[in-house]
């Protein structure tokens, strides 16, 4: 099986409000893409990444792992799924029977194990499984007014994570029919969803968070620094 890692790199970190998009963050002694990029490359399942790219990034080439061989770019999109639709079309003239391993550039705390462990999902899920984690705090739904309704059962509820593993054609098709018909798609899991397929759940690490908020960079560091 040939398994082509995408990383959606082309975001501006509005949230991170940094004077450069957050994957361009230093974390320790390099930047946040940096280590992801490490993280994918240094797997031996994974035979090729393919990052995409702000159109406007002026800071992808002086990475030292812009030049390795298992690396290449394109130019991402407005939104994540057009970034990860961008990749997913270079792959699929690549080898239309791979498997994509989507993972967020801004998760750079992802362990080797559960990329492992999710790559060898595919033979209980073989359509296709996300990584995520089970939720901690008991969970309410609340109306409009920010009033609880109900107390929802949180056995039944995960954070979704990434890296999540699809093969290249069905993701390709249904993320690019659900993004034709202006369905919200904020992960891969929910355009196959949308198209009726069940992706699997596969337990992951809590530490695989997504910098988002700059209070997450020392939270990073940390878990960088215990890896
Ligand atoms: N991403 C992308 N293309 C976009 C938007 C986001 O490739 N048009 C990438 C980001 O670079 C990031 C990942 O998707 O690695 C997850 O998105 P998010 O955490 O939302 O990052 P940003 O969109 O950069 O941050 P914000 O939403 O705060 O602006
Ligand atoms: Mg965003």
């Amino acid at each position: 099986r040939s398994i082509i890692a995408i990383v959606p790199a082309a975001g501006v970190g509005s949230r991170m409000g940094a004077d450069k998009p957050k994957q361009y963050l230093m974390l320790g002694q390099q930047s946040i893409l940096a280590h992801t990029l490490d993280a994918l490359l240094a797997h031996s399942e994974i035979d090729l990444v393919v990052v995409a790219l702000h159109p406007e990034d002026k800071y992808f080439s002086k990475l030292p792992q812009s030049q390795h061989p298992k690396l290449t770019q394109v130019i991402g999109g407005e939104e994540r799924a057009d970034s990860v639709l961008a990749a997913l079309d270079y792959a699929q003239t690549l080898n239309p029977n791979a498997w994509a391993l989507v993972h967020d550039a801004a998760r750079p705390c992802v362990s080797h194990e559960d990329i492992t462990q999710l790559i060898e999902s595919v033979h209980i899920h073989p359509q296709g499984a996300i990584l995520a984690a089970p939720v901690r705090d008991t969970m309410k739904r609340s109306d409009a007014s920010g009033h609880i309704v109900s107390t929802v059962d949180r056995a039944l509820l995960w954070h979704a994570l990434t890296p999540q593993f699809f093969p290249v054609s069905s993701l390709r098709s249904h993320l690019s029919a659900a993004l034709a018909a202006h369905v919200s798609i904020t992960d891969e899991a929910s355009a196959m969803e949308w198209a009726g397929v069940m992706p699997g759940l596969v337990q992951g690490r809590m530490d695989n968070i997504k910098v988002t908020h700059p209070d997450d960079l020392q939270l990073a560091a940390l878990f960088m620094s215990q890896k």
